[in-house]
């Protein structure tokens, strides 16, 4: 996501998420926006501090670029809510975000973390034409690492309950959703393959595929991966740390592949492109393997790559995903739903196999980008920023 882009984005989801997604029964409004300090629905004290993390100087090493601060925890305006976040998702991008990768003009010190899920604890008088303390909601924009966040109404989806799962969708469902539809052009029958496969957004992209009737193809680093993706419906995951993608690619689809899902950059690029069927299409999801370097991009060997898409008709396909912020709205409400009827597997992975266990409390997100960046996860890194409060919410 580059610099700008997010901003301008946020306004366009604001128009996007006009009137939120509200599937359950609604609580009474308080409208407490006269308050400079407040306490929420069920009366549990909202305290005068809190914690947040706060990118202080630019670096793709994470835990050199962000620090945790104690601040006071900030009032809502007049269309904003104020949420206490539950659970934050982590991104592959946490890290380009952390080295000012998205708006080169802005400097430190700047908010951190890109999406989460929690309850609206108080909100600004037009917000509560909408929202009511007490309400679960979803939302992704800047400042998500904190125990509370400021978010303003119109990029607030409401989600059923505040569970982790409806998080992964956020950002990681809704790419692959929104990618696969409008830049896919998939038919059934055709071959898939999704790189880091078994992750955040891989997953999605193997069950859409696999629900559009394609064949898919899955690439991940370990056998508890590889069967992770068979339960989700991929018919070739390949474990590349013992088969080596390409020769399994050229020996057992000699035709090609019709789509590629792709993450990951690099040499796992130069791949997909040789093994594309003519037609091909390979979508430009991220390029992970180099976030970490200083440049933030792996190299690829692009000499021959006019050449190698003209003699297939083939094409490369950027996506990003506020550039379909025109799409969110519904892809939400339709992953809400195939999520909520069991029809779409929200896998979430909390680090309870991760050095140090399972990822809770806000410090905790420092290992679990290190968890992802290990190339460990099985779904969506989330991560618990504080447990769920004993009143009514
Ligand atoms: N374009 C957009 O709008 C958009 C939106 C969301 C995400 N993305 C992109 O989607 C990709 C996945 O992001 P995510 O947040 O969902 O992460 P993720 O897939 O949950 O986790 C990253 C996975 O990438 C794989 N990987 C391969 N090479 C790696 C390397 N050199 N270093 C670290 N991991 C490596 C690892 O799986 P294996 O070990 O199994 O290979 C790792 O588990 C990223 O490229 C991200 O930028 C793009």
């Amino acid at each position: 996501m580059c610099a700008s882009a997010l901003v301008s984005s946020t306004r366009r989801l604001s128009a996007v998420l006009g009137s939120a997604l509200v599937l359950g029964p609604r609580r009474p409004i308080i409208d407490l926006s006269y308050s400079s300090h407040f306490m929420d629905y069920g009366g549990s004290a909202i305290p005068p501090t809190m914690r947040k993390l706060v990118v202080r100087a630019l670096s793709p090493r994470f835990g050199d670029a962000v620090h945790v601060d104690t601040c006071p925890v900030p009032t809502p305006g007049d269309a904003e809510l104020l949420v206490r976040n539950r659970f934050v998702g982590i991104n592959a991008s946490d890290i380009n975000y952390s080295a000012g990768r998205y708006d080169p003009s802005r400097k430190p010190p700047f908010d951190a973390g890109f999406e989460g899920i929690g309850e609206v604890v108080g909100l600004g008088l037009s917000a509560s034409a909408r929202f009511a303390v007490g309400d679960a909601v979803a939302y992704f924009g800047e400042g998500a690492f904190a125990e509370y966040t400021v978010v303003p109404a119109e990029k607030t989806v409401c989600v059923p309950s505040v569970k982790p799962e409806f998080l992964t969708l956020l950002l990681s469902g809704a790419t692959a959703y929104i990618a696969l539809r409008r830049l896919g052009d998939l038919a059934a029958g055709q071959t898939v393959l999704v790189t880091a496969a078994a992750g955040g957004t891989g997953q999605f992209a193997v069950q859409f595929a696999k629900k559009a009737g394609c064949h898919v193809v899955g690439t991940c680093s370990s056998d508890e991966k590889a069967g992770f993706l068979k339960t989700i419906g991929c018919d070739r995951p390949i474990n590349y740390k013992k088969e080596d993608l390409g020769s399994v690619l050229r020996r057992e689809y000699p035709a090609g592949i019709d789509l590629v899902y792709e993450s990951v950059g690099g040499d796992v690029f130069d791949v997909a492109i040789n093994s594309l069927a003519t037609h091909g299409r390979l979508i430009v999801i991220g390029f992970i393997s180099g976030y970490q370097s200083d440049l933030g991009i792996a190299p690829v060997r692009s000499a021959a790559l006019s050449a190698k898409l003209l003699v297939k008709s083939a094409s490369i396909r950027g996506f990003f995903l506020p550039h379909f912020l025109a799409d969110y709205r519904e892809a939400m409400e339709t992953m809400l739903r195939m999520c909520s009827s069991g029809q779409l597997v929200c896998e979430v992975d909390h680090g309870d196999l991760a050095p140090g266990g399972r990822f809770v409390g806000l410090e905790s997100v420092f290992r679990a980008v290190d968890y992802m960046y290990a190339g460990k996860n099985i779904g969506k890194v989330v991560v618990e920023v504080a447990p769920a409060v004993n009143s009514k919410l």
